[in-house]
């Protein structure tokens, strides 16, 4: 290596902090590692015990005596992470007296800026279909009206799936609002909807069976966000709705 070439090198290194060629002291580094002291955590403090957030959620939707309190019990739960992230609590929408309670999986975009579930492209669709059938959320007669509420009530971000654990957290609370509603029928909107109601997946499969889910007959049907990207699949819903309707009427 000629002068101007070990120069340039040294100051490259000079110019990366490599400003000293030995320490003060020497350095043995044939010497084994010493022990990584694990991090100390800071001091417990008395009041607060480590608390199950799924326990938590099972007490606060319990105390639950009406769908306002349950609502305020949800905005007031602060173990999901969802919620840090949303820009609302999105809790239900529609008649609570109605006879069918639709179960879907979380709020979207839309529906976050909304405060109300599907309200998107997906939620016109949904509209759509079910009025087909002489059903409405906004419909003040119970025989003809909808409920409609998420298994998830903040939206994930970038709309990713919902998390086991945060549908497991969850839970209770949406068990808690099917038995303050008391519909006569439930529609599992979707796969996530499906296995929060029925520990099940595979739409595919489900869709139009009649299942139980917390002591109600319940329908499995194809999330309407998947019947945007699949139109063939609409026939199947159609006879699904079908078979609502004639339940309703049994
Ligand atoms: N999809 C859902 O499952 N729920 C909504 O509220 C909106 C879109």
């Amino acid at each position: 290596m000629d002068f101007q070439a070990m120069k340039a090198s040294l100051e490259w290194q000079i110019a990366c902090g490599a400003d000293e060629a030995i320490l003060d002291a020497p350095v043995d580094r044939t010497a084994r590692p010493k022990a990584v002291e694990p991090p100390r955590r800071p001091p417990a403090r008395d009041a607060e015990p480590e608390t199950d957030a799924v326990a938590a959620a099972r007490t606060a939707a319990t105390a639950a005596g009406d769908l306002a309190t349950l609502r305020a019990a949800m905005e007031a739960y602060g173990h999901c992470d969802l919620k840090r992230g949303a820009k609302q609590l999105v809790f239900s929408d529609g008649n609570a007296n109605a006879r069918v309670m639709i179960v879907g999986e979380a709020p979207g975009r839309d529906e976050d800026i909304e405060g109300r579930p599907f309200v998107g492209r997906a939620g016109k669709l949904l509209d759509l279909m079910f009025s087909h059938i002489g059903l409405f959320r906004t419909e003040s007669d119970s025989e003809k009206a909808l409920y409609i509420a998420n298994v998830l009530p903040w939206r994930p971000p970038q709309n990713r799936d919902p998390k086991p654990e945060e549908m497991e957290m969850m839970l209770p609370f949406l068990e808690r609002h099917v038995e303050l509603v008391e519909p006569d029928l439930i529609v599992a909107m979707g796969n996530h909807a499906c296995l929060a109601l029925l520990g099940q997946r595979g739409i595919t499969k489900l869709r139009g069976k009649w299942k139980t889910a917390l002591g109600k007959p319940t329908l499995p049907m194809f999330h309407p966000a998947y019947l945007l990207r699949t139109p063939e699949a609409k026939r199947e819903t159609w006879a699904d709705l079908l078979s609502l309707k004639e339940r309703l009427r049994a």
